[in-house]
């Protein structure tokens, strides 16, 4: 019952037939979408990587297909042949790109059965994630699953295409390798011909890149696959993809410059957007004091008040404690506020991530304040608080205060909440910030140590190298971001191309003379002969992805990823070994209490 797909060969694809096929013979190739017997009459909607057609069997027409036709099931793959006509008045399904017309099948091959899907393939479908996980072909036929890949595809030539024209070469580096410093666990790989040594998957290709500067290639970018053993979010995945970039002579305004470019050439080529333009620039400062976050959302305002100054003089508990401790007060303004007041209550819960131990509010009217701290605040405090805010009759307003760390993140994130849920983002809108100036080094309270906020390759500013030793905490770094619509989409920095200064960081992160030989032994090695200045950048290309095609989830856009919990449903990884293979790597499996 199945046959042979012989000599046909297709003319066009489902998704692309149009009147301008009237009257046209033609094969299609195709899954089942579904059948419709009306009458004596059968319907499919055959569906290829175009789209979906309408074709009909008809008994008069074609008697035998059309008994054939009978037994078709969703999914089956099918070879048509047939002509195009304008379906008839009244049939037009102007919900179908190709609505307006059908094929008459004179002639069918069936090239394939199916079983009964797990699920139906089309985008409105609610499925649990793991099934489709699991059956993730089935899953990748959804039309809007197949827009994603055709879009990261085109996204890869369009990037590989600017990159060509600014002279830059691809070069592919190691995946079995050292450990490379991206702050997260190494996947390792056992060596068999090295019984008891480990390869590590590169988190990045750092290292490697920077040695390329030292090699003489000056513009060197890949698009390539990175490795990191860490917590999974919506964003984040154990592989990922960088567009990896690193240049020699370069400044941190010449990155900016030739990437930001890239951006704009990207939603040029892939999607006839034209970014709005030039990038604004923020201080790492400067995007923490007006937005409480390093990748804030500039699609729109509603910015951070600093109000710590006026509560500075203020008797009410919770002011004191927090500014007493060194802490900031920190708000708001939601213009014309429509939340009531239990909506306003429950934001602290709703909000995810808000860490602060409450948040203040206090509706204003025009003859006052409604609020649950008025009893706790002086008339001409509210008024000084109303004035350095702007605020207005029916504006609601917000604070925390707690630990400028504390209040600006959690502040932040109210601000992101209320950005969406009040309707305050124009979600067409593609804003592109760069965070620069960043700490060079954090204080880490577990492991009580400096800790390097980008990598530990990363240049001070030169103007901050001397504070190195007297105030390490105040020296910014040569470091950057790129954020897009609130998500981190990018970051690097300008390297420490000279030893000695490189030295001074790993001092500062702890990293003794030995413990950096060992490590990173011939990146050190390397920079003694005549390392040029350089630095680079790699962009999260999943998550660029994701937000180029309004996907909720990283896993949207890559084809067969890993659940929460790192595995491939599908395949089945990870797994368990034979004994003989571990054997030969002389790994011996203890149970783990
Ligand atoms: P960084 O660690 O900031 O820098 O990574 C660069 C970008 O990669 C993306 N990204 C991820 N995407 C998906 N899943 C993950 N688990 C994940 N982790 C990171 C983010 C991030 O901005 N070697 C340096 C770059 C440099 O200095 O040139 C690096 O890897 O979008
Ligand atoms: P409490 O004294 O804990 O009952 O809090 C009184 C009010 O202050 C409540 O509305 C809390 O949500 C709010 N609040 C408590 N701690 C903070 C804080 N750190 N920042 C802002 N508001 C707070």
């Amino acid at each position: 019952m199945i046959d042979f797909l012989g000599d046909w060969k297709r003319t066009d694809y489902c998704g692309d037939l149009g009147v301008k096929h009237e009257g046209r013979e033609v094969i299609l190739m195709g899954w089942v979408q579904r059948r419709r017997d009306h009458g004596g009459v059968i319907f499919i909607d055959l569906r290829d990587r175009a789209g979906l057609a309408q074709v009909v069997f008809n008994p008069e027409v074609a008697p035998e297909t059309h008994e054939r036709a009978g037994a078709i099931r969703s999914e089956w793959v099918l070879a048509v042949r047939g002509k195009v006509r304008k379906r008839p008045e009244g049939m037009v399904n102007p919900d179908m790109k190709t609505g307006e017309v059908e094929v008459m099948v004179d002639d069918l091959r069936i090239l394939n059965v199916s079983d009964n899907p797990p699920f139906t393939v089309e985008d409105r479908i609610e499925v649990a994630e793991n099934m489709r996980l699991k059956y993730r072909y089935l899953d990748l036929r959804r039309p809007s699953l197949q827009r994603n890949f055709w879009l990261r595809y085109q996204a890869t030539k369009a990037i590989r295409e600017y990159f060509d024209d600014q002279g830059f070469i691809e070069i592919e580096t190691p995946f079995l390798t050292r450990s490379t410093p991206e702050g997260a666990r190494d996947y390792l790989v056992p060596s068999r011909v090295n019984p008891g040594s480990f390869y590590a998957l590169p988190q990045s290709p750092q290292l490697f890149k920077q040695i390329l500067m030292v090699a003489g290639f000056d513009r060197y970018f890949q698009i390539v696959k990175c490795f990191r053993d860490e917590d999974l979010r919506m964003d984040r995945q154990p592989e990922f993809t960088q567009i990896d970039v690193e240049m020699s002579f370069a400044t941190v305004e010449d990155i900016q410059k030739l990437m930001s470019e890239l951006m704009i050439h990207l939603f040029h080529r892939v999607m006839g957007i034209e970014v709005e333009a030039p990038f604004p620039t923020l201080t790492y400062r400067e995007a923490m004091d007006r937005f409480g976050t390093d990748r804030p959302d500039i699609r729109f305002g509603m910015e951070l008040e600093e109000i710590t100054p006026i509560t500075q003089r203020s008797e009410f508990s919770v002011f004191r404690e927090a500014l007493g401790s060194g802490g900031v007060v920190k708000g708001l303004r939601v213009e014309g506020s429509p939340l009531s007041r239990k909506e306003i209550e429950e934001l602290p819960s709703t909000v995810e991530g808000f860490s602060s131990t409450g948040l203040l509010w206090a509706r204003v009217n025009s003859d006052g304040w409604v609020s649950p701290v008025k009893k706790f605040l002086k008339p001409n405090q509210m008024k000084e608080i109303e004035k350095s805010m702007d605020a207005k009759p029916g504006d609601l307003l917000l604070f925390v205060a707690d630990r400028s760390d504390v209040a600006n993140d959690s502040i932040g994130r109210v601000r992101n909440y209320l950005g969406k849920k009040l309707g305050l983002i124009d979600d067409s809108r593609y804003r592109f910030a760069w965070i620069i100036e960043f700490p060079l080094l954090e204080y880490d309270e577990a492991e009580k140590r400096y800790v390097a906020v980008h990598h530990p390759f990363t240049a001070p500013m030169d103007e901050d190298v001397d504070k190195l030793d007297t105030d390490p905490e105040a020296v910014r770094a040569k470091a950057y971001d790129i954020v897009l619509n609130g998500a981190e989409v990018g970051g690097g920095s300008i390297r420490n191309h000279r030893q000695d200064i490189q030295e001074r960081v790993f001092e500062k992160l702890g990293i003794g003379r030995e413990e950096a030989r060992r490590r990173f032994g011939f990146l050190m090695e390397a920079l003694s002969y005549g390392a040029p200045p350089h630095g680079g950048i790699a962009f999260g290309f999943d998550r660029l992805v994701m937000i180029m095609s309004h996907s909720e989830s990283i896993r949207d856009v890559i084809a067969f990823p890993k659940t929460q919990r790192a595995t491939d449903l599908m395949a089945g990884a990870p797994s368990s070994i034979d004994q003989d293979q571990l054997k030969e790597l002389f790994i011996k499996i203890t149970k783990i209490k």
